[in-house]
């Protein structure tokens, strides 16, 4: 059984360090995308506070299409040129978003949404998909969680490696 240690609330970055940590050891040794995803999200959401929406979304080479998430019931198919999680997809840059109600094209899934983050999965050079995060405060979101979120989906994408040599070289 994986039990997460309490997180230090001292500074985000150290936070983040030690979730990044646990998620490490929670993906360790598996390489399944939607094991990994569904594990990911569940660990993500225990333990960021203040969120009401954790989640991805993969590319299917169209569009959008809802994975494993923490939260309320969401849209299932997102444009690349609709929404936050289609501006982060098309743009491949995190788009961190203070006010989502200011935000263009902005898709609410959850009416409490007040804030988000999504970060773009580039997988070998391919568009993954996204890392979806939402808030019900405004402004939740700052730089450095934008440098914990990014530098936490790359432990994401580093399991989905199977980097072992199989058969003799
Ligand atoms: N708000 C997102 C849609 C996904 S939900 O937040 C889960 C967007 O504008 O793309």
């Amino acid at each position: 059984m994986f039990q997460a240690a309490a997180l230090s609330t001292e500074s985000k970055s150290q936070f983040y360090r030690e979730l990044a940590a646990q998620a490490r050891a929670l993906l360790e040794g598996e390489h399944d995308r939607v094991a990994n995803a569904a594990n990911f999200a569940a660990l993500a959401w225990q333990a960021l506070p203040q969120i009401n929406w954790a989640g991805f979304y993969f590319y299917d080479g169209q569009e959008l299409v809802l994975g494993p998430f923490q939260g309320k019931p969401a849209c299932v198919r997102i444009a690349l040129s609709r929404g936050v999680c289609g501006a982060a997809a098309s743009q491949r840059r995190t788009q961190l978003v203070p006010d989502v109600h200011a935000f263009p094209g902005h898709i609410a899934c959850d009416a409490a949404s007040r804030s988000e983050i999504v970060v773009p999965l580039v997988h070998d050079g391919e568009l993954l998909g996204v890392w979806d995060v939402d808030s019900p405060l405004p402004g939740r979101f700052d730089e450095e969680d934008r440098q914990g979120m990014e530098a936490l989906c790359q432990v994401f994408l580093a399991s989905l490696r199977v980097d072992k040599v199989q058969g003799a070289a």
